[in-house]
């Protein structure tokens, strides 16, 4: 079995979860459905980035230690990833004994090379980033200096471990040029590959002024700076450093969903420290886009943080699911409005997907005792619905292996606008009197293709496809990818079940 390894990055605790996080989980969650139903082996694994001074301060100001605290919030993370239905095969937090070993390790392994080296460290520092700033990379006000978005940074001077990222310059730039598919979307490789060619300076890797974090091998004043800890989860999680050979494939064919504040560390420094620890950078990094709120920048300070939660509990997950996946093309910003999301929940689930399965199934059922109506066979193949029906699914995939969510949910939808259509002309309501076997036949065609569309929902919105193959009574066993095409028929007389409303309408 071909296997596949999808992450999101890990969130930090020093915050509740809002729906920027959800957006990353429900991106990685649908491929990892995506690619469970074309039957491949899945590790699928998100957790919690629980060290760092950011973490500490955000202790200290709550006056608990912060092992108490990290256990808390790590907690609402975890109840996130069950309040979305997730389907991570890991939660990975870098407190736990398996993330330490792998990341003290990692260290060792970069020191035997000789990538590591003991230095002053005298620059800019953002906590609430948890990154080092050049001069040239902040903003000026009122003479003080801050980061682009208005964060604020201290000058810190203090001993320093650094890692040689200079020269890993030319091999990245090699690298990025040889895969050209290695960091997504394309504009987000280019912005890449010029910021590498301005320069790599070596990166300070230790800070010495604080206690929260993995302390550096035989020199316990050091703490191993917070993203390098964060992105070694990525190789914990298979057991590093005992890679075995299903660890190596794994990786092989791993995917990294981050959002595209976070770039800079997974497609510069997180590849350079792979080759210089002798192993093969991931498969892919994907950079989304970022949302706000009614056209506000999202923040805790502004007071205007989403509650994925309570959408959930408002409006339903397929609907939160649906609207983040069809509303933005993945890669790029998105603003959230209450109005937005219900007139395309509206329009696109209740009016159009949640119609089509009601007027079906409930003519069906009046008219055909609760059974499938006619037998299909390959003539049935000659009606141009089922014809385009079928052949949907190679679309589908492809827009789904590009990362182009949205791309993949508009061809289902056009298929489910035919289908409405299908009905307005051929009129079941009216042939039925004059025709019986004719409606039947058209009737079972719309049946089969509900169950093309419950399979293709799938992975990004499984409650309402389990909720439409139940009714078409579809064995579980039978709703994945590879009994999409091989027409495989509903036999006639088989029992439908009574159609429960899937989408009910909300009302403004
Ligand atoms: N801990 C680091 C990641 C380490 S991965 C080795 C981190 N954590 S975070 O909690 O700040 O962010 C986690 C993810 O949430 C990031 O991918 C970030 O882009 C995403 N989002 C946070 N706010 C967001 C929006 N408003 N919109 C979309 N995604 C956003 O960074």
């Amino acid at each position: 079995m071909k296997k596949v390894f999808i992450t999101t990055p890990i969130f930090y605790v020093n915050d509740i979860p809002h729906i920027g996080h959800a957006y990353t989980s429900i991106v990685c969650d649908v491929l990892a459905r995506f690619y469970s139903l074309k039957d491949y082996e899945v590790k699928f694994i998100t957790g919690t980035d629980e060290h760092g001074l950011k973490v500490e301060k955000a202790a200290n100001e709550k006056k608990i230690n912060p092992q108490s605290f990290v256990d808390k919030i790590s907690s609402n993370f975890m109840e996130l990833t069950r309040t979305l239905k997730i389907t991570n095969t890991d939660f990975i937090r870098t407190t736990q004994n398996r993330h330490k070993n792998a990341v003290i390790n990692f260290w060792k392994k970069l020191l035997e090379n000789n990538q590591i080296y003991l230095d002053n460290y005298e620059g800019w520092y953002s906590v609430k980033d948890e990154t080092f700033y050049q001069e040239k990379e902040l903003i000026k006000k009122d003479g003080e200096f801050f980061t682009q978005d208005g964060g604020e940074v201290e000058w810190i001077k203090e001993e320093s471990y650094f890692f040689k990222l200079s020269a890993w310059e030319k091999k990245l730039l090699d690298y990025y040029e040889k895969n050209p598919e290695f960091i997504l979307p394309k504009s987000r490789s280019n912005e890449v590959i010029s910021f590498v060619k301005q320069g790599l300076k070596d990166l300070s890797i230790s800070r010495n002024s604080f206690t929260w974090g993995i302390q550096v091998p035989n020199n316990p004043e050091h703490i191993i700076y917070v993203w390098i800890d964060a992105l070694t989860n990525y190789l914990s999680v298979l057991g590093y450093p005992n890679f075995d050979e299903s660890s190596d494939k794994y990786w092989e064919n791993s995917i990294h969903v981050i959002g595209k504040d976070i770039l800079k560390f997974h497609a510069i420094y997180w590849p350079s420290m792979l080759m210089a620890a002798g192993l093969n950078p991931p498969k892919k990094i994907f950079a989304h886009g970022w949302w706000t709120n009614e056209g506000k920048k999202i923040s805790k300070s502004l007071g205007n943080t989403i509650d994925p939660n309570l959408l959930v509990q408002k409006y339903g997950l397929d609907q939160l699911k649906y609207f983040l996946l069809r509303e933005v093309p993945l890669g790029q910003d998105g603003d959230f409005s209450e109005n937005a999301f219900i007139n395309r929940v509206n329009a696109d689930l209740s009016n159009s997907l949640g119609n089509l399965v009601q007027r079906t199934i409930k003519f069906s059922n009046k008219h055909f005792k609760n059974e499938f109506p006619s037998e299909l066979n390959e003539d049935s193949l000659e009606c141009e619905v089922l014809k385009k029906g079928y052949s949907l699914i190679i679309n589908f995939e492809k827009k789904m292996i590009a990362f182009e969510f949205h791309k993949a949910i508009d061809e289902i939808w056009k298929f489910i606008y035919r289908l409405n259509q299908f009905i307005d002309k051929v009129e079941p309501w009216a042939t039925i009197k004059k025709d019986r076997n004719l409606t039947a036949l058209n009737i079972s065609i719309l049946i089969e293709a509900l169950r093309l569309i419950g399979i293709l929902i799938a992975p990004i919105i499984p409650e309402s496809s389990n909720n439409i193959l139940n009714i078409l009574n579809i064995d579980k066993d039978k709703r994945s990818f590879k009994f999409y095409s091989k027409k495989y028929f509903i036999k006639k007389g088989k029992k439908i079940n009574e159609p429960k409303q899937i989408f009910p309408r909300i009302s403004i």
